[in-house]
């Protein structure tokens, strides 16, 4: 045909040619016959032919796309079917397929709740029908192992005895009234209410080193249930706690249900270390999830995200410790019962030294039924000048140094001292770290000494004020925080309003600048608590009047000299008897909390319960030179005649 056309010359028989192989329809061909002009029928054709060709060019590359899908499906059913086959000689399906009765035999046969045991049947019924290579088959299988694994209805019995679980409880810790009443309560109600009772969540709050998490394992082993820790401190993610959905790659359950695989039965204690740490951030507040953990009321269906299944935590004791209150969420603080662990005072390092940590470091050294003996002087010194805390953490740490060295001796053959007294210890732990910490040695102008409320439990604080020619201005140093800042604030406009009374120059203050500084300035420090420490150090500084320096003082002032109650008394209290302070100042409206001191340390004490400035400077300032002593101060009404009539500014 083609050879046909190229032989025609005549253009109008060419056009007829072509038309009448071309697929067209009747009123085109009857147009086209209808025109006279041979070149303008030719031209039309062209066009009309232009057409075809598009249309043919569509249509073959559907053609080919179709092909491409089809060989495609075909290739992998034929790689499939290979497999099957290979798989089938090798006797692989059938290992498949008898694993996955295994799995279902497993599933039939483990104690689970309804619902799971029908999500396990479920995820199992879906592996049937995804051919055995298919990536989702691991997914799915590791799953169902999550499922089999879990304890969900497994439990341990109980040991409810009272007489057994006080007499654990005495025996691996000293003293604690408080947290083990709590326990032999509980279990006297769930001995009598059974399970009705719901499961109290306790919250641990104390400085390091005073026995939250060993109590904590004690009371597993008194109520004989398995005890899990987990560490809060720098979890930020709420995934963290309850897991990652399984469309994650990689996706695990969260650190609840990992614990709860890991110990195996649903009444574990379980704790739940450095709540007041947590984080929270942009990837979700893992305190919203700790919430459903540790509510009573919706814990009996925690859910997992990777779970999927609701799972019930209502069995579990959980158990929470934190160093301090102020971070843990209200909302979270509000489910626990919260048992305060205070410091220890010195007799009571010294008992637990002699009743539990002596013995069990002799025990890991080796040096057991060798005669070694602490002496209780020694002992005494390791908790003055060796150790700095509220805890015994590092009193264990020097006993366990002393026992190496023993140790040492011993197997060296070298002859050893048994009796540990208070002079030889040196040549064991070095000189003493921490000399006893009187803020001050000698009496002096514009420094006072302050009783602070700090992680370690409780701290002795001078504060010191300097002043120099200016022009009125108050520069506050050693990180003080907003609160303290405002606090210095108030105890300065507090002395200028009183000036007259103190005996102080009015127009002495625009001629002053007044630096005021709290020592170990790298130490943030914060709170309304040193108000008439800052007053005091500011008045001594500008009447000249000495600061007795075995006077500590904590309370929070107003500006009119009046002393409000602040908090940490007993570890306040504490730490000013650890440091050797002869008399206290205190607010009176604090009286309340003297009841949780021992009475020997109150004895010791000269304790001095104020209601105004005037008080505090009475005990707290010597005489100006060469006057009358003027102790005790009379507490009187007049303070609040003058208060805010001098204001110079
Ligand atoms: N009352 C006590 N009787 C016997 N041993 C004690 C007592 N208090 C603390 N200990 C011992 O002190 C050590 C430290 O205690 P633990 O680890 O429980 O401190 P903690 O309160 O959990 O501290 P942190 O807040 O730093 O976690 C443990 O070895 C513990 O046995
Ligand atoms: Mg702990």
């Amino acid at each position: 045909m083609y050879v046909y056309a190229l032989n025609i010359d005549e253009p109008g028989w060419l056009a007829d040619m072509i038309a009448s192989t071309l697929d067209l329809s009747l009123e085109e061909r009857q147009a086209l016959l209808a025109m006279a002009d041979p070149s303008e029928r030719l031209r039309k054709v062209s066009v009309l032919l232009g057409r075809e060709l598009e249309v043919l060019e569509l249509e073959e590359s559907i053609q080919s796309q179709v092909r491409r899908e089809v060989d495609r499906g075909q290739r992998e059913m034929f790689l499939r079917e290979q497999m099957r086959v290979i798989q089938h000689e090798l006797g692989e399906a059938d290992i498949f397929q008898q694993e996955l009765g295994e799995l279902r035999e497993r599933i039939e046969q483990k104690e689970m709740t309804a619902e799971a045991k029908d999500k396990a049947l479920k995820e199992l019924g879906r592996l049937l029908m995804i051919p055995p290579m298919a990536p989702e088959v691991g997914i799915i299988r590791t799953y169902l192992d999550w499922l089999l694994d879990l304890p969900w209805l497994a439990q341990s019995e109980d040991n409810l005895d009272l007489a057994h679980a006080a007499r654990v409880l005495d025996a691996e810790h000293y003293g604690l009234p408080k947290a083990k009443e709590r326990i032999l309560e509980y279990m006297a109600v769930h001995q009598l209410a059974g399970e009705q009772m719901k499961t109290p969540i306790l919250c641990f709050v104390g400085p390091p080193g005073t026995g939250k998490t060993s109590l904590g394992k004690s009371i597993a082993s008194a109520l004989g249930r398995e005890f899990v820790r987990v560490s809060l401190g720098g979890v930020h993610d709420e995934a963290e706690i309850r897991g990652h959905r399984r469309t994650y790659i990689g996706a695990l359950p969260g650190r609840i249900i990992q614990t709860m695989r890991r110990v195996g039965t649903i009444n574990p204690v379980f704790m739940l270390d450095e709540i007041d740490k947590l984080g929270a951030d942009f990837r979700g507040d893992p305190a919203a999830a700790l919430l459903e953990v540790l509510d009573p009321e919706q814990n009996h269906a925690f859910s997992d995200h990777y779970l999927d299944v609701s799972y019930d935590l209502s069995r579990v004791f959980f158990i929470t410790t934190a160093n301090y209150l102020d971070p843990i969420p209200p909302a979270l603080l509000d489910r626990m019962e919260v048992i305060e662990f205070p410091g220890y005072v010195e007799d009571e390092k010294v008992s637990i030294a002699r009743h539990f940590l002596i013995p069990r470091q002799l025990k890991q050294h080796g040096l057991e039924g060798r005669g070694v003996h602490f002496d209780e002087s020694a002992l005494r010194l390791i908790c003055r000048e060796y150790t700095y805390e509220a805890g015994v953490r590092n009193l264990e740490r020097e006993i366990a140094k002393v026992c190496r060295k023993l140790a040492r001796r011993v197997a060296e053959g070298k002859r050893v001292t048994r009796r540990i007294t208070a002079a030889k210890l040196p040549a064991y732990l070095g000189p003493p770290p921490f000399l006893p910490m009187l803020a001050e040695e000698t009496d002096e102008v514009g420094v006072a000494t302050g009783l602070a409320w700090t992680e370690a439990g409780g701290d002795i604080m001078a504060i010191e004020v300097t002043l120099m020619p200016g022009k009125g201005a108050l520069l506050l140093t050693g990180q003080l925080g907003d609160v303290m800042q405002e606090s210095a604030q108030a105890a300065l406009s507090y002395t200028r309003s009183r000036a007259r009374q103190l005996g102080i120059e009015p127009d002495e203050f625009d001629r002053l600048d007044i630096h005021v500084h709290l020592p170990e300035g790298a130490i943030p420090k914060d709170g309304p608590s040193a108000g008439i420490t800052l007053a005091t150090a500011l008045i001594s500084a500008l009447t000249q009047r000495k600061v007795r320096r075995d006077v500590a003082m904590t309370g929070e002032i107003t500006l009119r000299g009046r002393v409000l109650p602040v908090g940490g008394v007993r570890e306040k209290i504490l730490t000013a008897h650890r440091a050797g302070v002869q008399q206290v100042l205190l607010p009176k409206r604090n009286e309340k909390d003297l009841t949780e001191i021992p009475k020997h340390v109150l004895r010791d004490l000269d304790l001095k319960l104020v209601t105004r400035m005037d008080e505090v400077l009475g005990w707290a300032l010597l005489p100006p030179q060469g006057g009358p002593d003027s102790r005790p101060a009379a507490t009187s009404a007049h303070d609040e005649i003058s208060a805010g009539g001098d204001h110079a500014a």
